[in-house]
């Protein structure tokens, strides 16, 4: 289905999981595709494989906790294609443990990427979007929903998004952009194998079920189809869904539950802490 043809998509996190997955679906409809990410080898290999399908591919290598890089992406990209339809603010990791063990550092680490790589990627992006009334999409969480034990970070980070990605609907709806905000539960990925500071176990075993997860390339598919009807918001999978529901009208309730499920996530050189999954 070729819904995109001549359109131009920007996605960070390209290099693994949802944004990787996007990347190929926006390319499989069409658009041409900026791919976003610090894994220069990753983005460059997923380009190669985008252009020899016939698509339009550009690897850009960048991290969205660095000013200036989001700037320099935007501009190259624009250079390569002439154009921003799409963008996908969707850079992220999770960091996980209960507050006492925590630094106010980890908190930090993980609001400059999930939170100020989002603010980053939406300002440098905002005036392209302005001028093609393109999409804005933000990648949360089921966890900006709610708050498990163990999770403080990752749940703040992504309660923030989601409150940046509402308020900044009503401002940027004049300008004829849109924002979509997309709200993933569990879906495969490399998210539950990244330590709290950013670095990746690939041996690393993943705490959530496979009947659980979602595959990456199904979430893309519903993703892009958000994003080109311009919704308001996806919750993605069905457990999704019903704790984001839960959360609304029964949050007691979710708290309950939530406090029973305790996993733990690699830590290099320090005990595995129990901590929520992020989601
Ligand atoms: N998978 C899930 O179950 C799930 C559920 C809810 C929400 N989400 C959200 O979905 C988004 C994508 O995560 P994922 O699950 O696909 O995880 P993933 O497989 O670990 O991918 C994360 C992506 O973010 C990129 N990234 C991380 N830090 C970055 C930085 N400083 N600068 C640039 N890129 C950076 C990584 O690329 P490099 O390391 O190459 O830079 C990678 O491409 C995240 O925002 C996550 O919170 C995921």
């Amino acid at each position: 289905m070729a819904r995109l043809t001549g359109k131009v998509a920007l996605v960070t996190g390209a290099s693994s999981g949802i944004g990787a997955a996007l990347a190929r679906e926006f390319a499989r409809q069409g658009a041409a595709v900026a791919l976003l990410a610090r894994r220069a080898d990753r983005i460059e290999a997923l380009a190669a494989e985008l252009t020899a399908a016939g698509g339009r591919a550009l690897a850009i290598p960048c991290d969205v906790t660095s000013d200036g890089d989001l700037e320099r992406a935007t501009a190259a990209a624009v250079a390569e294609f002439g154009r921003l339809d799409i963008v996908v603010a969707n850079a992220g990791f999770g960091v996980a443990g209960r507050f006492a063990d925590l630094a106010l550092d980890d908190y930090r680490r993980q609001f400059e990427t999930n939170v100020f790589g989002v603010l980053r990627t939406a300002s440098a992006t905002l005036a392209e979007l302005s001028r093609t009334g393109g999409t804005l999409a933000i990648v949360g969480s089921v966890a900006g929903y709610l708050s498990a034990p163990g999770s403080s970070p990752y749940a703040m980070s992504k309660a923030a998004v989601r409150a940046f990605a509402v308020a900044l609907r009503g401002e940027l709806a004049p300008r004829g952009v849109a924002v979509v905000l997309v709200t993933p539960g569990f879906v495969d990925s490399e998210i539950r194998r990244v330590d709290n500071r950013g670095v990746l176990h690939p041996g690393a075993r993943e705490p959530v079920p496979a009947w659980l997860r979602m595959p990456a390339a199904t979430a893309a598919r519903k993703i892009a189809g958000a994003i080109v009807r311009r919704r308001r918001e996806l919750v993605v999978t069905a457990h999704g869904k019903v704790a984001v529901l839960l959360a609304r009208h029964t949050p007691g309730f979710l708290a309950w539950l939530v406090a029973r499920a305790r996993v733990s996530r690699p830590e290099p050189g320090r005990t595995p802490r129990p901590g929520a999954p992020p989601t």
